[in-house]
């Protein structure tokens, strides 16, 4: 009998009172059955007013982290535990605590993509969507260590003038485009604007008609009088581009080594492990209550700076 997954994963959210929070990068047939699909700041609001027992987070790890960090009283439970991110992966907690130690008096704002840990080391924490307003209230006076992307962070450098120490991290996806790949696509739809993440070089980004986090590419491309564009991110943004701006066109950005542009960790994520999640509630996000506190002081900090 083939199993109708979609439904089982509905059934089970009723029977569990769960709330499904899915990011723009997940699969077609997650972002249907979701409550709410998001970019990383949105997913962080939404997750801080739940009101269900139960967060389904469908993304990777350091977003279901993050909404339990805002959430604490909320049972969070992610699809597939092993859905990480190589750019939070590139700055350990350990790590930065030693930098830090010996180069006392950083302000550190670190982009979402991190683990708990290094939140905890964290003075206030940015998404791509709000990067350069946080970057911008940082106290003048103080000497800022960005991490762990160093393509956003030079991205926001350009944008708000702030010198800052750059973590040199980055993801897997976004430095697989490359200046000659977007060049060539874009001179064979030379009327499409160019739209890429913040996480892409700078090489690529010089190329972009549009640089912006993943959720405001839907009002950009949505105000726009364009017809087509190309969009220069992982490829779960063009289906909720497709669905929130009918009758447009987009395009996927080539990626260089391979005909994809899939986050390897966004796509363990599928419908049979939402529903074994909510069947058994694992995997769930378990954190130490005095990490919980330490992390989420520098999240409050950056929700409170951008509403
Ligand atoms: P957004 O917050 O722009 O959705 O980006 C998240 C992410 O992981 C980009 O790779
Ligand atoms: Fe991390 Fe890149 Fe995947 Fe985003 S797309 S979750 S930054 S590995």
């Amino acid at each position: 009998m083939n199993t109708d997954w979609r439904e089982r994963v509905r059934q089970l959210k009723r029977e569990r009172n769960a709330v499904i929070l899915a990011h723009n990068y997940q699969t077609a047939d997650i972002q249907e059955v979701a409550d709410y699909v998001g970019d990383s700041l949105g997913l962080s609001y939404r997750a801080q007013a739940a009101d269900a027992d139960v967060i389904l987070f469908c993304g990777v790890h350091f977003m279901a982290e993050t909404a339990k960090i805002v959430n604490p009283r909320k049972t969070v439970i992610l699809p597939d535990a092993s859905a990480g991110c190589s750019l939070a992966d590139s700055c350990p907690a350990d790590e930065l605590k030693k930098y830090l130690a010996a180069h006392p008096g950083k302000y550190v704002v670190s982009y979402i993509n991190c683990s708990a840990g290094v939140k905890a080391l964290s003075d206030v924490i940015c998404t791509s969507g709000n990067a350069v307003n946080i970057v911008n209230r940082a106290p003048a006076d103080r000497d800022l260590l960005f991490l762990p992307d160093q393509n956003l962070g030079e991205w926001v450098t350009q944008k708000t003038g702030r010198r800052m120490e750059l973590w040199r991290g980055n993801c897997h996806v976004h430095v697989e485009f490359t200046h000659a790949g977007i060049q060539k696509i874009r001179d064979q739809y030379p009327a499409a604007p160019v739209v890429a993440h913040p996480e892409c070089t700078r090489a690529v980004r010089l190329l972009a008609d549009e640089v912006c986090s993943t959720e405001k590419m839907i009002d950009y491309c949505r105000r726009s009088p364009s017809a087509a564009f190309i969009i220069v991110t992982e490829s779960g943004m063009l289906h909720r581009l497709r669905r929130e701006v009918p009758g447009k066109t987009f395009i996927a950005g080539p990626t260089a080594r391979c005909a994809c542009n899939d986050c390897r960790y966004m796509k363990l994520n599928t419908l049979e492990k939402m529903a074994a999640a909510l069947a058994t509630l694992t995997p769930r996000v378990e954190l130490p209550d005095d990490l919980i506190v330490s992390a989420a002081a520098p999240i409050q900090r950056m929700l409170d700076w951008s509403r």
